[in-house]
């Protein structure tokens, strides 16, 4: 595993845990923890014992009080633009990322949080787009995710003023998958993430990928894509155990195969 300055790894049994570690700065994503960020993701991608991953947020103020503003202000245009290459590769991460919420998400924090595939928050968290308020606007998916998740004008509420919104709230437009007590949130995310981690890796890989193509297809390519990776899992030995194993009345033990 390599090692990092602004994010921990770790693991447990097939959970990949990630930390954004600077608690001091709000878990403010300089250019440097995003690179980091992007490369230990695409590590555990690749790893086969790691089956869905975890990010989450040093101390519980913040799980990440979005782009690095006094980095961003030192660096041109061009250097600001080439550091958006990173938030694509952690958008091309082919496992489930469960995003563990705790304090801010605002600016880039809530849209690392919405890139993840479900999101665990503390009753404390607090999520919203302030861009408009330094003069510029949300730049790694933030108009685009939110306006998808709740609608046109709760975004643009939210992307026009900076205003934050209660992890109850999020939860109510659909965008926060759980709200637990305050210090819950990663152990709340962790046992979701063992929960996916217990199924076949390859229907799990495969269901987001269907799941993600309703974002950015017509129903009927979304039908399609959906179709394939069906009809493609049906030749996999996984699914063969998974229906012995329901037969049989007996809990299944998939191999990734
Ligand atoms: N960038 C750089 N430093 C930041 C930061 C950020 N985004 N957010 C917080 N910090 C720093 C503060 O400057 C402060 O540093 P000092 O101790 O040296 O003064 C330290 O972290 C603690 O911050 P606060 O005292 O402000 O902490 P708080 O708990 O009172 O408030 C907060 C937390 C509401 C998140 C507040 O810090 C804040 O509003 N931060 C900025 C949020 C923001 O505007 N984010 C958008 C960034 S642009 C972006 O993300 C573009 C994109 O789409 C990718």
């Amino acid at each position: 595993m390599s090692s990092y300055q602004y994010i921990l790894v770790e693991r447990d049994e097939r959970v990949g845990i990630v930390t954004l570690n600077r608690p001091k700065e709000r878990n403010a994503l300089n250019f440097q923890l995003v690179d980091e960020l992007a490369g230990a993701l695409e590590e555990l991608d690749r790893d086969e014992e790691i089956r869905c991953i975890v990010i989450t947020g040093a101390g519980e103020k913040a799980f990440a009080a979005g782009a690095d503003i006094k980095e961003m202000a030192d660096h041109s245009p061009t250097e600001i633009s080439s550091g958006f290459q990173s938030w694509l590769r952690i958008k091309r991460i082919r496992k489930p990322m469960i995003a563990a919420v705790s304090g801010y998400a605002v600016g880039g924090g809530c849209e690392l949080a919405m890139l993840c595939d479900m999101i665990v928050a503390s009753e404390d968290a607090r999520f919203g787009q302030p861009e408009i308020l330094l003069g510029v606007i949300p730049a790694a998916g933030g108009t685009q995710r939110l306006a998808r998740t709740l609608g046109k004008y709760r975004a643009m509420e939210l992307v026009l003023t900076g205003a934050q919104v209660s992890a109850q709230e999020m939860a109510e437009h659909g965008l926060v998958n759980r709200v637990v007590p305050k210090s819950e949130h990663l152990n709340e995310a962790i046992k979701l993430a063992k929960e996916v981690a217990a199924l076949a890796p390859i229907a799990v890989r495969l269901a987001k990928e269907s799941v993600l193509a309703a974002f950015e297809t017509s129903l009927e390519e979304g039908l399609e894509i959906e179709r394939k990776n069906f009809s493609f899992l049906l030749s996999t030995e996984d699914r063969l155990e998974g229906m012995q194993a329901f037969i049989e009345k007996r809990k299944p033990n998939f191999q990734g195969r």
